[in-house]
């Protein structure tokens, strides 16, 4: 039986005061959460003001990237794992649409990434996800494919068991649309599907959230699919009232 997660990627919003609100906020309602695994990710530069403010040990810390680089040196700039592990982060988003469309991540420094964070001792939160032209022009499944392949040929299928992926259909991610249950639990299911043609234990066990668009009003459905597990939530993490009315409608 997996467990379902639930994650905010807060993208870059906030200010000390803004977090100071979400978190107070979140921290006074965590105790209704039960049966669902919880994080929040906030930029980089607040995660060690995040955790200050937090004051439950039910809701965990992640990044939203991270660098490729391994060791410290000299990469203006830059923060490592191992600094995300030192500020108390639990996960690390990867391969977000928004790292590889407007910063040109690749898919094998992605790969790479996730080998590293592993290394560390992070949990990769690994997002794949198809443009709308590709899901129109019939090509969905080979990208997804194609985005899988090149992690999993960097750190085999066992390490699945320590990767967290999230489906993100570009088309859906702060766009309002959402992909119907159906369209996402097809994906859902093929993603699984490719992992249990290497091991189906690993495969059953993998926790695969959805991301795009995803509120209070179509959580409930969406999670109710055999194959989501949760989601990765960004616009409606930045309300605590809504992002907990998600992690609920998660609850198992
Ligand atoms: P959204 O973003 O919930 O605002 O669509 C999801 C994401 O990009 O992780």
């Amino acid at each position: 039986m997996r467990k379902p997660f639930v994650a905010g990627n807060w993208k870059m919003h906030g200010s000390k005061a803004f977090i100071l609100n979400l978190v107070t906020g979140l921290n006074s309602r965590a105790g209704e959460l039960e049966g669902v695994d919880v994080a929040i990710c906030p930029p980089s530069l607040y995660i060690d003001f995040t955790k200050r403010t937090l004051s439950t040990g039910v809701i965990a810390l992640g990044a939203q990237n991270m660098a490729e680089e391994p060791h410290q040196g000299a990469f203006t700039g830059e923060g490592s794992a191992s600094m995300l592990k030192d500020l108390g982060c639990r996960y690390v988003i990867l391969g977000h649409s928004e790292r590889r469309a407007i910063y040109g991540e690749t898919d094998s420094e992605i790969a790479n990434k996730v080998q590293v964070a592993l290394d560390a001792g992070l949990t990769p939160i690994f997002c794949v996800g198809e443009t709308l032209q590709e899901r129109e022009s019939g090509v969905m499944k080979s990208v997804i494919s194609t985005q899988l392949e090149a992690v999993l040929s960097t750190v085999g299928i066992a390490a699945f068991s320590s990767i967290v992926i999230a489906y993100e259909p570009v088309w859906a991610i702060g766009t309002g649309v959402t992909a119907t249950p159906e369209q996402a639990q097809e994906v859902h299911a093929f993603i699984r599907s490719k992992l249990a043609e290497l091991d189906p234990v690993i495969a059953e066990g993998v926790v695969i959230q959805y991301g795009g668009s995803v509120k209070p009003g179509n959580a409930k459905e969406l999670f109710g699919q055999p194959d989501i597990d949760g989601g990765l939530i960004g616009g409606a993490s930045l309300d605590a009232d809504d992002f907990i009315a998600i992690c609920k409608a998660a609850e198992i």
